[in-house]
């Protein structure tokens, strides 16, 4: 079938896109460029195909494999937790493969645009190097790092088969309240737009098409970590405080705080942008006109596509039909359905036969995606599903880079009579927290599962692990969970901190230690012996019981796989450069509290970070 594609194109005078050539156009101008090639294309379609190619389903919710065939879809992602048989990078592999055989049998043959999460490394797949989440990212001010990062995860979920990730997420946090926060590099517009586009450099390059990119997704637009306490979703009967709830701001502070990731990104050439689920000032996201066509396609001249959050467009008021006219005649390109495709399809096609959704939409939207379809190299006679780059997966290298960047996050916020760093020397070394031997806990969600999970999930290694293998050949280490047993140690190293959450399962009102992890701190504080602690959270916590008892406090953030970059830090391997990327309060009461704010007293400010 591809063939008649090849064949379709020749005919109408334009042959398959060759990658773009060295010194071509690059950033929104690539997209423009395959114009010639998309025009010849387009002219073949059906509507049917057209709309095919707006509608993205999710895996896991194909009622039937061969439907991808059948309407033709232009993508098929894996969302949070929507696994093959195992997560395993064979069966990942198999799946994807197997889908992009159904798209290859459709007339005309486009390949699929295969979406995944990829989010801090491929960190769905077992086995994939797990980086620190942004919020760590932010706390290392390294953009050659993070676009480094950026490059070595794309290289990973090419050897899955997958070309695109929803990845990097530029939101802007402004109350560490918002369970997202951590999805954020920092409440500092400049450090979140210069860090972004770090990352859509590094997934993309110059040419998204090459064999080690993938195509990335500016997301969420915009103002996602702005909204305002007590307006988040209700769900299940449940309210959330802020997620995907309502920023009620002005357009000013729209575009100073939660728009410059996106002229960045955009500049570097991010061929897809993801509306947020939130609303500015009342209007969902996903359903204005004001922000998807006339900021950002006109206004920021981006020349890619717009692809919904996961089921978005269902959250805007009104039924479904009126919310696919609505968010398609807003400028939504294609939508993450992900479930109700063929209802989807049906409607859509009904809305552009009875003029709700001028062609002219539908074309704009086509036009769009098959831009970045031919920019991904998905027109190359020689493109193929077939994974890449396979031996290099959670290759050592891979794992070094990552190290580096747990290194680079981690901020020492108290370092009391110099007790940090641990000398090798010393008799004995009790570890202590649940969170010192736990993979998943260091990894927090959006790891194996859309959630997160505690226990061993994933390959790499654990804090404990990493102190394990720093400690001199004369240290003992031991570790106990409940915190028991430090008497005549020389130091207790405590792990502490958060349980994985994702998205509005993270807003909380509180930013304390759970429950667990405060008596660990309580037990350890009364053995008498020095305390250090390191703190995994996605954001800063209010924790004075903490400070209270330890000599020293690391912020680790949610490091991922590579806990032995802790380690490096405790032992002075490496000495402390990170710096806060979200300011430390003294009480929650203070939230938001950000830099600039009038009445700034917080515990620690922004950028705040010993070192040795
Ligand atoms: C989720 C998130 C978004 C993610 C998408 C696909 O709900 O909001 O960040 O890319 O759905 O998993």
């Amino acid at each position: 079938m591809r063939a008649l594609l090849l064949c379709g194109l020749a005919l109408a005078g334009c042959t398959a896109a060759p990658p773009p050539p060295a010194g071509g156009p690059t950033g929104q101008a690539l997209y423009r460029s395959f114009d010639p090639q998309v025009d010849a294309l387009l002219a073949q379609m059906t509507l049917a195909e057209k709309i095919g190619q707006m509608t993205q389903a999710d895996q896991e919710f194909l009622t039937d494999e061969a439907h991808i065939r059948t309407y033709a879809l232009g993508s098929i992602l894996n969302g949070g937790g929507s696994d093959p048989v195992t997560n395993s990078r064979e069966d990942w592999t198999a799946m994807v493969q197997r889908y992009q055989d159904l798209a290859s049998q459709t007339r005309l043959g486009i390949p699929l645009l295969y979406g995944v999460d990829a989010v801090h490394g491929h960190a769905n797949v077992v086995g994939a190097v797990v980086f620190p989440h942004n919020i760590g990212l932010g706390a290392t001010r390294n953009p050659d790092l993070v676009q480094e990062i950026a490059h070595v995860t794309a290289r990973e979920v090419r050897a899955t088969g997958i070309n695109w990730t929803f990845a990097p997420s530029v939101a802007v946090p402004r109350d560490d309240r918002w369970g997202r926060t951590y999805e954020g590099f920092a409440e500092d517009p400049a450090l979140v737009a210069s860090l972004g586009e770090a990352a859509v450099r590094g997934y993309q390059g110059d040419d998204p098409g090459a064999p080690d990119r993938v195509v990335a997704c500016a997301k969420h637009f915009a103002a996602d970590g702005g909204t305002t306490l007590g307006t988040g979703i209700t769900l299940d009967g449940v309210d959330y405080p802020f997620d995907r709830g309502d920023a009620r701001i002005s357009e000013a502070e729209l575009r100073e705080v939660h728009m410059q990731g996106y002229v960045t990104a955009i500049a570097a050439g991010v061929a897809t942008i993801m509306p947020s689920y939130s609303s500015w000032n009342g209007v969902k996201a996903s359903a204005s006109r004001r922000m998807l066509t006339e900021i950002i396609k006109e206004e920021l001249g981006f020349e890619g596509f717009l692809i919904s959050d996961f089921a978005a467009i269902d959250e805007i008021p009104g039924d479904y039909r009126s919310d696919i006219e609505t968010s398609i005649n807003a400028g939504m390109d294609m939508v993450m359905v992900p479930a109700r495709y063929e209802l989807f399809v049906r409607t859509l096609t009904e809305l552009v036969e009875d003029g709700s959704i001028p062609m002219s939409r539908i074309d704009d939207a086509v036009r769009r995606i098959l831009r970045v379809k031919f920019a991904a190299g998905l027109f190359e006679p020689d493109w193929s599903a077939e994974p890449l780059h396979v031996a290099a997966f959670g290759s050592e290298a891979h794992r070094a880079v990552a190290r580096q960047a747990v290194r680079e996050s981690v901020v020492l916020l108290h370092n009391r009579d110099g007790r940090l760093p641990l000398a090798a020397s010393l008799g004995r070394i009790h570890v202590v927290g649940a969170a010192a031997d736990d993979i998943g806990i260091q990894s927090g969600g959006w790891t194996i599962e859309w959630q997160g999970a505690t226990g061993a999930i994933t390959e790499g290694t654990t804090i404990l692990a990493g102190i394990r293998e720093a400690a001199g050949p004369g240290t003992e280490v031991t570790h106990s969970a409940d915190g028991s047993g430090a008497e005549g140690a020389d130091v207790i190293v405590a792990v502490v901190g958060e349980r994985p959450y994702a998205e509005m399962f993270g807003d909380d009102l509180a930013l304390r230690l759970p429950e667990e992890d405060a008596a660990v701190i309580a037990t350890a504080s009364g053995a008498g012996v020095p305390v250090v602690t390191v703190l995994l959270s996605g954001r800063p916590l209010v924790v004075p019981e903490v400070f209270e008892a330890s000599d020293a406090v690391l912020a680790a953030w949610l490091p991922g796989s590579e806990g032995g970059g802790v380690a490096d830090v405790l032992f002075g391997t490496f000495a402390p450069t990170g710096r806060l990327p979200f300011t430390w309060p003294r009480t929650v009461a203070q939230q938001p509290l950000n830099l600039g704010d009038a009445d700034y007293d917080p515990l620690f400010p922004y950028g705040f970070g010993l070192g040795y």
